[in-house]
């Protein structure tokens, strides 16, 4: 093979029958005078004239090799031609670095090998960007050139902890008893509150199957089926707005029981968390905390508080004096920012900036000092209102009382919704300006006691605010149809540093009340056997009480990586647009294949 570049015959050597025999990142001193044959990519060439140095990089890591023009005159010559992520194949000696090169960063940084044969098994383009030197390339280019990017450390190491953390998970949900089945891809839409992902059927004109938005009705029929105990490591399928943590195809650990009290579902998932984080070395406290949902609302504002700082907020109310003196809605919410007593103005009003953009509609603060309470809520309705008001906040000296609230307008429970959710943001703004959010630490949380349904005031509706699946706490079962806004679920999620990584429920295992739930969320018997027949039908055929989880992969391994996006954990993601930019997908298709499958486009409005 021929190939030119820059004027000269660049001549590709083949690599014949040679077996490489040890990686770029094993010799070390004790292979001394050994014969090696390493292969890989070139990083660096350092050229002195008669002696030439190349870095050979290969996932292991980087030996330094010499080539010596009085040595090996062919070696030497063929490693002039050598330019950046050329391959490379090297036969020599293992020698000691002369004492004043010792590279004492590098794990093979005491020795060298020293080349007999140079073989140049292929040639590169100059790389988009230097695999070396990481972080200053574009996410776009890194994924437009994946392939070189994952020569990268970076993402060599987080998939390799991907792979690891995999083989956790199936040996530990295998000691458990679990077992891993396959479920179908090409499958009947199972709605998870997203769009989803639809493949016409050739075979059967105008069908379409779609893709999984979680394999949820599947595992509840392997229950069904006598499997006890259920796991699989799957890709999942949601057309919805992405962010750095969502993917439109990702990977759960998608895991279901037979009859599970909730109690032994958390133990089974707490310990598989503490194998997967200890790759890591994190240290995993157990048993993980409890909190209700309405609890987390209340404190954090959030149904996936990071809990790793205090900054809690309070339900607070007017005291009698000064009801209605405000025009604001009850109960407001307080929070306590110790030692901010002393904040500027200008601090405030960037405070109240934040407050206002996260959709409060009134604002106020209390200074607490050791002797005395100031606020311009004084004029208003005066000190002593004031002073209680502080102190159902607990404020204690040199706190600065945040209070927020909403104006009479929504409905009360819409604007207790829109306060709590402003609140989550406030709190989150004010821990990072505080620099309270470290990145060292493993806050687990279970938030549990989730509300069955959650009313959708345009729609007029209720809908699930887990999956319909979910079972309601037992003693709410005699509210479902008269007043299913207080129905709460057997639901909970997993949280880690304020991040979801899991959530699942006990299921209804019963067709009555599945029906029933049905009902609640608008669908007629006729909608719910259209949609769900088959499954309504498995339920009638023995179905024993179970519950399951299913775990976001993408985000613990970005979590236990230390990375803050998802897609620096996958090796082929799409970006923010949902595009593969390696590949171009999605792509037009040939007019035949539409076709074939009886489709007709419309012009793009
Ligand atoms: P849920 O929809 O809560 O539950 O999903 C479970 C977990 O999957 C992760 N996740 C995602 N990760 C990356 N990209 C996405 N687009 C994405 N969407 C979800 C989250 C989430 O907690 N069938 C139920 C589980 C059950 O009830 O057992 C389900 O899928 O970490």
């Amino acid at each position: 093979m021929r190939y030119l570049r820059e004027g000269y015959a660049l001549k590709l050597d083949l690599l014949g029958d040679r077996q490489r025999t040890h990686y770029c990142g094993e010799l070390r001193e004790s292979h001394q005078g050994q014969k090696v044959f390493l292969a890989g990519w070139v990083a660096r060439r350092r050229d002195l004239g008669s002696l030439i140095f190349l870095d050979l990089r290969d996932h292991t890591g980087v030996t330094q090799i010499v080539c010596n023009l009085e040595a090996s005159p062919e070696a030497h010559a063929k490693a002039e031609q050598v330019r950046p992520e050329y391959v490379a194949g090297i036969e020599g000696e293992v020698v000691p670095r002369n004492p004043a090169t010792v590279n004492a960063q590098l794990p093979t940084g005491k020795i060298e090998v020293r080349a007999h044969t140079l073989l140049l098994l292929n040639e590169s383009k100059t790389p988009p960007f230097p695999v070396e030197d990481e972080g200053k390339t574009q996410e776009e280019t890194r994924l437009r050139y994946r392939y070189v990017d994952l020569r990268r450390r970076r993402m060599q190491n987080n998939l390799r902890l991907r792979h690891r953390a995999g083989m956790a998970v199936r040996e530990h949900m295998s000691q458990h008893g679990f077992v891993e089945v396959e479920t179908p891809f090409l499958t009947r839409s199972t709605p998870e509150g997203a769009r989803d992902y639809l493949v016409p059927s050739r075979v059967h004109h105008g069908h379409f199957y779609a893709l999984p938005q979680s394999p949820q009705l599947f595992k509840q029929i392997l229950m069904i089926g006598g499997f006890d105990r259920y796991f699989q490591i799957v890709r999942c399928f949601r057309d919805e707005d992405l962010r750095a943590d969502r993917q439109p195809e990702f990977t759960q650990i998608d895991i279901e029981m037979a009859f599970p009290q909730r109690s032994l579902l958390f133990e089974i998932i707490e310990g598989l968390m503490e194998k997967l984080f200890g790759l890591v070395g994190a240290d995993v406290l157990r048993p993980f905390p409890i909190l209700p949902y309405e609890k987390a609302m209340e404190l954090y504002g959030s149904d996936k508080p990071h809990t790793g700082f205090g900054l809690e907020w309070k339900r607070v109310s007017l005291p009698e004096m000064s009801k209605g003196k405000i025009g604001v809605l009850e109960p407001l919410k307080a929070l306590c920012v110790p030692g901010w007593a002393s904040a500027s103005r200008s601090q405030i009003d960037r405070l109240q900036e934040t407050a206002q953009a996260a959709g409060v509609d009134w604002f106020s603060v209390v200074k607490v000092t050791d002797a005395d309470v100031q606020s311009p809520l004084a004029k208003s309705l005066g000190s002593e209102a004031v002073r209680l008001l502080a102190q159902a906040a607990g404020a204690r000296a040199n706190d600065l009382v945040v209070f927020v609230g909403i104006k009479p307008g929504p409905e009360p429970p819409v604007a207790a919704r829109q306060l709590d959710e402003a609140s989550g943001e406030i709190r989150l703004e004010l821990a990072r300006k505080l620099d309270l959010i470290k990145p060292a630490g493993w806050n687990f949380l279970w938030v549990v006691d989730f509300p069955m349904f959650e009313f959708d005031s345009k729609e007029k509706r209720f809908s699930a605010m887990h999956h319909p699946f979910t079972s309601p706490r037992e003693e709410d079962l005699g509210i479902l149809g008269s007043d299913p806004g207080h129905v709460k679920a057997r639901a909970y999620d997993l949280v880690l540093n304020g991040s979801e990584i899991g959530g699942g429920s006990i299921r209804t295992h019963r067709r009555d009340i599945q029906q029933q739930v049905f009902e609640v969320l608008g669908m007629t018997p006729e909608t719910a056997r259209e949609r769900f027949g088959f499954f309504l039908d498995a339920l009638d055929y023995g179905t024993p009480p179970h519950g399951g989880i299913a775990l976001g992969y993408d985000r613990i391994i970005a979590l236990m990586a230390g990375e803050s996006n998802i897609r620096e954990v996958i090796a082929f993601p799409k970006t923010a647009s949902a595009v593969d930019v390696m590949c171009n997908a999605p792509s037009t298709v040939e007019k035949e294949q539409l076709q074939e499958l009886g489709i007709d486009l419309l012009p793009e409005s």
